[in-house]
């Protein structure tokens, strides 16, 4: 689909794992930015190897890239060194994946903060006050405010998930990658992290993996279809939901096949 303003755009973009299996195969993706783009797609069908692909956090299972990943100052992602991936993920791209993962071991404060170490050009202010304005834009601090120095795994699951959104955050990433962020929630959770991502999208572009139709319709403006590593369909939420022009969109959407 035609997009004027992308944050980051992907060109014929394949991840291969060592073992042979194309997680993803030769993904052409603009993203609008400061919007919400859902991926939605049965089990399996690339949507997290894309996802990881994109930041690179693929490299961990020794996946081989094709194709490119271009940042709207027109740097290739898949050219970054290690120590300038470091900082693409410490400071552009935040990441948030399915199961919330709080540090072992260290404090609401130190774990939200973590990522300031990564920042090369911090804009002054001091670390507790990045930390509560990342807490207070990931809906958490009315809750966490007298307990900054408990430890970050002693929350519940919804407030540690909060609080993996605040800690991918607090750089004030361009972009923010969301694997299935509510699939280990409670409803009342779900619906504060739904909210969160509406607000943080008028200065952040994000990208939702979501196994729920509903809550791609509720947060997304544009929704892709993937299937067997592929892009199948990409369009307005609106459109995909409700006019789709593939048959296997349609045919995922009203749940005959998951
Ligand atoms: N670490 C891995 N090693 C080998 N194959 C993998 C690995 N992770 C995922 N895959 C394969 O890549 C494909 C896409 O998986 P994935 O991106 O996890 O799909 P989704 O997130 O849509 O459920 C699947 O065939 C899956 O089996
Ligand atoms: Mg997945």
């Amino acid at each position: 689909m035609k997009i004027e303003n992308k944050a980051i755009e992907t060109f014929d973009f394949s991840v291969k794992y060592p073992n042979g299996v194309l997680g993803c195969d030769s993904i052409s993706m603009p993203f609008a930015a400061n919007e919400v783009t859902a991926i939605i797609g049965p089990s399996g069908c690339g949507k997290s190897t894309f996802l990881k692909g994109m930041n690179r956090l693929s490299d961990e299972f020794n996946c081989t890239y094709q194709g490119s990943v271009i940042m709207k100052n027109g740097t290739d992602v898949m050219n970054l060194d290690p120590y300038e991936l470091c900082l693409l993920r410490g400071n552009k791209i935040g990441y948030v994946m399915q199961k919330p993962v709080p540090f072992s071991g260290k404090t609401i404060l130190q774990d939200v903060s973590m990522p300031l170490r990564a920042n090369m050009e911090p804009d002054g202010g001091n670390v507790y006050d990045k930390v509560k304005s990342a807490l207070e834009k990931a809906a958490l601090w009315d809750e966490v405010h007298d307990r900054l120095n408990d430890l970050s795994t002693s929350l519940s699951g919804g407030q540690q998930q909060r609080l993996c959104i605040a800690r991918a955050i607090i750089n004030a990433p361009e972009i923010l990658l969301l694997d299935e962020p509510c699939s280990s929630l409670d409803p009342k959770s779900t619906q504060l992290v739904e909210n969160l991502i509406l607000e943080l999208a008028s200065d952040h572009t994000i990208m939702i993996v979501t196994h729920n139709m509903q809550q791609a319709q509720r947060v997304a403006q544009r929704t892709a279809f993937f299937y067997e590593g592929k892009l199948i369909e990409y369009d307005f939420t609106n459109a995909i939901f409700n006019n789709p022009s593939d048959e296997l969109t349609g045919d995922y959407i009203v749940g005959k096949f998951s």
